[in-house]
């Protein structure tokens, strides 16, 4: 049986598939091609990350398909509802990256509060000749220490993104209609563990309680973050977004980064991904990745051997 990744699989994946008898093909092929690729490949099951669409039309047209399987969380990128409708069976690797997003959150965090983004990107040009006047220019941080972090969100990725926050001492709230308590455990090298019990607040007072705010919340018709919601937020706020592009109004944040609302944002997603506003790109305050939350070694290898597992179980 074959597999075909279209957005690729981690060596993992592959020796445990390529292990129960599963051909396992890594090329990625260009959307509009996929149908035809799918049918004269006979491929029952298609593995896909954030950039592969699998959309109505191309589950009507591939009658072989048995699975498609989404190595990560979100799932916008298929029409989940619809291919189970065909019978397909449609599955994702929820767990397996929430540490390493948590972590390339707190790589924007800490970054934003030392203006590391900014300095980055102006040492390479004038780091021989304005030593001084940039170390001016990026004196003035703060610690994180001691702060409170907001979550909005507080399912795997923002239960992860606090664990690190307590581990350095930052104050949390959480924000999530759904979870009215929760408690995070967190544990150390030597089998220690503590464990901390907390209760959803408000959106609002989240918000004006804050002096960062991350979102961990999945994609959804309306902003959770907009023009309103920045009014509200402290003066010097800093802000993350490892969620999806469209949970945040990026004109909003711009016009928050201008009148010096909001000091710094890290995006990690964009609203119009893969081809991200100039206006966001170039601007001084905001800290950017191309949507590497999950790109880790060790996220993308148990991405990898959770994926094989479903597979083996589901077709074998
Ligand atoms: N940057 C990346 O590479 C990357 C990688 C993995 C996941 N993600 C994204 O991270 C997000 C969170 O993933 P997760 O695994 O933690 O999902 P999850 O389902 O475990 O948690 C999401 C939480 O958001 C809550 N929620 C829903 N709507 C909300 C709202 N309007 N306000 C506040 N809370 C709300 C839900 O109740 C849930 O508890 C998803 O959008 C996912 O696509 C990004």
């Amino acid at each position: 049986m074959k597999i075909l990744a279209n957005d690729g699989i981690a060596q993992s994946g592959i020796d445990a598939l390529e292990k129960s008898g599963f051909e396992v093909i890594t090329t990625t092929v260009a959307q509009e091609q996929l149908q035809n690729y799918i049918n004269e490949n006979q491929i029952v099951a298609l593995l896909v990350r954030s950039a592969t669409k699998v959309r109505k039309d191309l589950i009507d047209s591939c009658p072989g398909l048995k699975l498609i399987g989404r190595g990560g969380v979100g799932m916008d990128n298929i029409d989940v509802a619809y291919a189970r409708e065909k019978g397909l069976h449609v599955i994702n690797t929820p767990a397996a990256s929430s540490e390493s997003v948590a972590e390339l959150v707190f790589a924007h965090l800490f970054g934003g509060v030392r203006f590391l983004h900014d300095s980055n990107r102006n040492m390479p040009l004038d780091g021989d000749s304005k030593f001084k006047q940039l170390k001016k220019t990026y004196a003035g941080g703060t610690e994180l220490r001691g702060k409170t972090l907001g979550v909005i969100g507080f399912g795997r990725i923002g239960r992860a993104t606090a664990k690190v926050a307590l581990g350095i001492g930052m104050k949390v709230l959480y924000f999530d209609p759904f979870i009215e308590k929760s408690s995070v455990e967190i544990s150390f090298f030597d089998g220690q563990s503590v464990s901390f019990d907390f209760e959803s607040q408000s959106k609002a007072s989240v918000i004006a309680s804050s002096d960062f705010i991350t979102l961990h919340v999945p994609a959804q018709k309306e902003y959770v973050i907009g023009k309103n919601e920045f009014e509200a937020m402290k003066e010097g706020v800093g802000i993350v977004n490892a969620a999806r592009g469209g949970v945040l109004d990026e004109v909003a944040l711009i016009e928050a980064l201008e009148n010096g609302k909001v000091a710094f944002a890290g995006l990690d997603v964009f609203e119009s991904e893969p081809s991200p506003e100039i206006k966001i790109l170039m601007h001084p305050n905001i800290s950017l990745t191309p949507h590497i939350g999950a790109a880790t070694g060790e996220a993308q290898d148990r991405i990898g051997t959770e994926l094989a597992t479903q597979i083996k179980a589901l077709l074998k």
